[in-house]
């Protein structure tokens, strides 16, 4: 039987005290790129070192209420033996976990992408919340250019995700809904209000369709921006008008929280557009909003430890700030002077 209070309870606390999540579920090989773009070796044990210094950050719980783990580190220990899922259990972090395992081209639309990972999903969803997981996140991927995004590719990853949401409540765990508008590309704003709101809108009609419980889900979604090449950028302003305008058309009020991606966004743009929605629109939003940030929290720090056992202490200086910094910018206090 599908615990809703239960669910609805950990959505609840993921979301509490003006705190945010911590996307730590790099794959391999998007760790690979990190680490390699600062010579940093590709090796498991550097990310297991990489990982043990995040987990190990002082203060870290302060602003961060639920780590998302990729599967490798759910067996990986610290130097002294220490399971990184007790070390976050301990300082009251949820740990959660990415379960989809990556994309791969759309069979007949080549340009564009499907995420995979269904086959045995119940199955690994016991096992994880055996170990004490209680959220997992599933990333589905749109492009946009002067076509794309096609009908086919939203409707298909929004089934998808519905189907993986429906599938983690069933084992009592909350699911990060996770449908990533891409920012790469020359795309005007307005081009990514309009994309992001046909996929939220698609998305929601699966989720409903498949019964998933919305108190007991979380929305990860994209800011609306312009795309990375557009020559019209815009302010933090209209990014915040923009996207909370966007999700008042179609993300419902029920649902647990809205929890950002940074998408290569740079760390400081991330908190002052997070801190501008919420000044500007706190007071109408009804839904908690708060960051769910990998690069725009760990960027900094991972460039100052550069795989050197002598930075491990300012690097987590580094990663403690960004989290605090978002943390401010959900309480709309966010100062890049700080
Ligand atoms: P970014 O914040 O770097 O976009 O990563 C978030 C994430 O979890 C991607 O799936």
């Amino acid at each position: 039987m599908t615990n809703y209070q239960e669910l609805k309870h950990l959505a609840e606390r993921l979301m509490s005290n003006n705190k945010g999540l911590l996307a730590m579920d790099e794959s391999t090989g998007t760790c690979d790129k990190r680490f390699g773009a600062l010579g940093i070796p590709q090796t498991e044990e550097y990310r297991r070192k990489y990982r043990q210094l995040i987990v190990t950050t002082p203060d870290l719980e302060e602003s961060i209420s639920g780590a998302i783990l990729f599967e490798e580190s759910l067996h990986q220990l610290t130097d002294d033996g220490r399971s990184f899922l007790d070390i976050l259990q301990q300082k009251d972090i949820i740990p959660g976990i990415k379960v989809d395992q990556g994309t791969v081209p759309l069979s007949f639309f080549p340009e564009e992408t499907i995420t995979e990972g269904l086959d045995g999903l119940s199955k690994r969803m016991a096992t994880y919340y055996q170990m004490g997981l209680r959220f997992a996140k599933w990333r589905a991927v749109i492009h946009i250019d002067a076509v794309l995004p096609t009908k086919t590719c939203i409707a298909a990853n929004a089934f998808t995700l519905a189907r993986y949401a429906a599938i983690c409540q069933e084992a009592g765990i909350v699911p990060i809904v996770e449908p990533e508008v891409l920012m790469d590309g020359t795309h005007t704003l307005q081009r990514c209000a309009v994309v992001t709101q046909d996929v939220l809108k698609e998305v929601f009609n699966a989720l409903y369709e498949q019964k998933v419980y919305l108190e007991g889900m979380i929305l990860k979604p994209n800011m609306v921006l312009p795309g990375l090449h557009c020559l019209d950028q815009v302010n933090a302003e209209v990014v915040a008008h923009e996207t909370i305008s966007c999700f008042l058309k179609v993300v419902p009020a029920a649902i647990g929280g809205i929890a950002f991606l940074s998408g290569g966004q740079s760390p400081t743009l991330a908190s002052e557009r997070l801190n501008m929605m919420h000044l500007r629109y706190g007071a109408i939003m009804p839904w908690p909003l708060t960051f769910s940030f990998s690069r725009a929290i760990q960027q900094p720090a991972l460039e100052i430890w550069k795989g050197e056992d002598n930075n491990i202490a300012a690097a987590q200086k580094a990663l403690a700030y960004r989290a605090a910094c978002n943390r401010a910018a959900r309480m709309a206090e966010y100062n890049p002077t700080l």
